[in-house]
């Protein structure tokens, strides 16, 4: 490990949780800072073949920190683990850069045999409290796993996965987005996939009373050369809180 990691880890811990305030408070107060400097020491052990020590030390840092990082596991830069208490990394898993895990993650195995049996999870990955990822799945870059959730199959690039067992909810798979949203939250700025489905709901709503309104001049047999003669039908819209409807489009035909 050398100090360049090390900055970066306090970096990254400082951008992605908005309750760190300062340098200071991140080296002394972030246990999931404090598992990865040990399991940086363990993981060289065993490299090494020092294999027990590996394990000691792997051991010592649970108990200071509530997180078990095996020291076989491969890990990658910028990892950010967030209050950390129970989190579990098996021997075989593989996590990429800039991954963040809450407290209360296992990323674990459902095998006794002794080839890879971990997940893997690409770049970017968010695994909300309490989730667990279990057995030799990739967890594609970028994908979000919701709090709690359990995961037993392939997460596609950009997913979002919720539930027990979890099932997609959002599929987003963006080259070069997103960078981190806190917990996991879509960023207010990105698009809303509801809000663009309304509005071309909307779009479509308004083009059809249009052409209705030009139905009914016809039927009607007004001279519509301005459009001024026309009656348009209005949209229909609900205020939250009022119990405002319009019922122009009848009311029209009735007259
Ligand atoms: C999964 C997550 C990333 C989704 O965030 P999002 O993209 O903003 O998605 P939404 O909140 O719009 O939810 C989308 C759908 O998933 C459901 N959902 C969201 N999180 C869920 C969860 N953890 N478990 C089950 N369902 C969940 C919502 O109810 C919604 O369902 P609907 O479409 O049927 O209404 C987020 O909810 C989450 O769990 N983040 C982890 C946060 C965390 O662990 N924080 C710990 C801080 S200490």
């Amino acid at each position: 490990m050398d100090f360049k990691s090390f900055q970066e880890d306090i970096a990254s811990i400082r951008s992605r949780d908005p309750a760190a305030h300062s340098w200071l408070e991140v080296i002394l107060c972030y246990p999931g800072l404090h598992a990865l400097l040990i399991y940086r020491l363990a993981h060289w052990c065993w490299g090494k073949g020092l294999c027990l020590l590996g394990r000691v030390l792997s051991h010592i840092g649970k108990v200071f920190t509530g997180i078990e990082i095996h020291p076989g596991a491969t890990v990658g830069r910028r990892l950010f683990i967030d209050h950390g208490t129970g989190v579990v990394i098996g021997e075989t898993a593989i996590i990429g850069d800039d991954v963040t895990l809450y407290h209360g993650v296992t990323l674990g195995g459902t095998s006794l045999h002794k080839g890879k049996r971990h997940p893997t999870l690409e770049d970017g990955v968010i695994v909300g409290s309490g989730a667990q990822v279990l057995g030799p799945i990739t967890v594609g870059k970028g994908a979000r796993i919701g709090a709690n959730a359990v995961v037993l199959t392939e997460v596609p690039p950009g997913a979002t996965m919720v539930g027990i067992p979890a099932r997609m909810v959002l599929r987003k798979a963006k080259e070069g987005e997103p960078t981190f949203c806190a917990y996991g939250l879509e960023d207010e700025n990105l698009p809303d996939p509801v809000a663009r489905a309304v509005d071309s709901l909307r779009a479509q709503v308004g083009a059809l009373l249009e052409r209705v309104g030009d139905l009914e001049a016809e039927l009607e047999g007004t001279k519509s050369k301005n459009g001024t003669s026309r009656r348009k039908p209005r949209m229909i819209v609900a205020h939250q809180g009022e119990d405002e409807e319009e019922k122009s489009l009848s009311a029209s035909s009735q007259q």
